[in-house]
């Protein structure tokens, strides 16, 4: 496993300390290299989830198992109506956010790319 640095966020920041991710929102990085090109999204549920999941914050790839495309509807919207679920905005699958999993649309059983991460002197390191 290789430990890439992601430098850039879609907000132009040079690096982004998820201490600054508030309850019930997300954060996309773009990830551009000789190899490869896709986008990461960070997401923290809101609090009253928050509170059975230990107010973690979860990273998957933006990529729908269904057909291969972007999930959110407008740029780091993935969240369904009432926050309780990641949404597809193509046709509607919806995800677990502690998990990815699908339990409701056309990928059902299927499961987001869940993204390994850690944060080190407030910048954060993806596992790819
Ligand atoms: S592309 Fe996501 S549900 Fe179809």
């Amino acid at each position: 496993m290789n430990e890439n640095i992601i430098y850039i966020s879609t907000t132009g920041e040079t690096f982004y300390s998820p201490k600054n991710l508030s309850p019930g929102n997300c954060q996309v990085f773009k990830i551009n290299d000789s190899s490869k090109s896709f986008e990461i999204f960070l997401i923290k549920s809101p609090l009253e989830l928050n509170k059975k999941k230990n107010n973690e914050i979860f990273a998957y790839k933006n990529i729908c198992p269904h057909q291969k495309i972007s999930l959110d509807w407008k740029p780091g919207s993935f969240f369904n109506y009432d926050k309780t679920a990641i949404q597809c905005s193509t046709h509607g699958a919806l995800f677990r956010i502690y998990d990815g999993f699908c339990f409701k649309g056309p990928c059902s059983g299927k499961s987001l790319e869940k993204v390994d991460f850690k944060i080190k002197n407030d910048k954060i390191i993806f596992f790819l």
